[in-house]
């Protein structure tokens, strides 16, 4: 029997660095747990009919945040994977979301590999100017101890490949689900 036809009314959520493969990897649990995946950023750019360096050029960054949060607050709750963009994790008031809403997990990488990845991809505003490593070793700095405080279970990327980093998600839901939901 698979793993995951044992994992039932679990709705996890991800969060991570740019390029750390919360939409790739949320796919591939979305398919497994027989769930929709909702991706945070495809949800803003629908909502807002543009993209997100266009939203972020015309309104600027702050306006952003502002969407993810209302974004956020939609889409948790539902029965889905939800797949976060980088900064989730930079508002309290996300952060608190977050907390309400286990599981999360973290896809862990560091900026060497992340920045390998995501270097030259213009859907980014972030890493558009300027040296892609530095800013994502100034990401990392900044964010990993957020991510930490938010996640139920941290999944170390770097070489894993998406096959392994699969299984040990659905590992760990099915270890969650048996400590949190069978007691209730
Ligand atoms: C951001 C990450 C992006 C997107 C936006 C800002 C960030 O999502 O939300 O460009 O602050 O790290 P991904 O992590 O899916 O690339």
């Amino acid at each position: 029997m698979h793993a995951s036809n044992d994992i039932q009314q679990i709705s996890p959520i991800l969060i991570g660095l740019m390029g750390s493969g919360k939409s790739s990897i949320g796919r591939r649990l979305a398919k497994a747990l027989d769930l929709q995946l909702i991706d945070l950023d495809d949800y803003i750019v629908a909502q807002a009919g543009r993209t997100i360096p266009e939203i972020f050029e015309q309104d600027g960054e702050p306006a952003f945040r502002q969407m993810e949060t209302v974004a956020l607050r939609d889409v948790v709750g539902k029965q889905a994977v939800i797949a976060t963009g980088g900064g989730i994790v930079g508002s309290e008031e996300n952060r608190r979301i977050l907390n309400a809403h286990p599981p999360v997990i973290w896809l862990k990488a560091s900026p060497e590999f992340l920045a390998a990845r995501i270097d030259g991809d213009t859907n980014r505003p972030l890493i558009a100017a300027g040296d892609t490593l530095k800013k994502m070793q100034e990401l990392a700095t900044l964010r990993y101890p957020l991510y930490q405080q938010c996640a139920d279970f941290t999944l170390p990327r770097g070489d894993m490949k998406k096959k392994e980093a699969l299984a040990a998600i659905l590992a760990f839901l099915n270890c969650w689900q048996q400590e949190h939901l069978h007691s209730q």
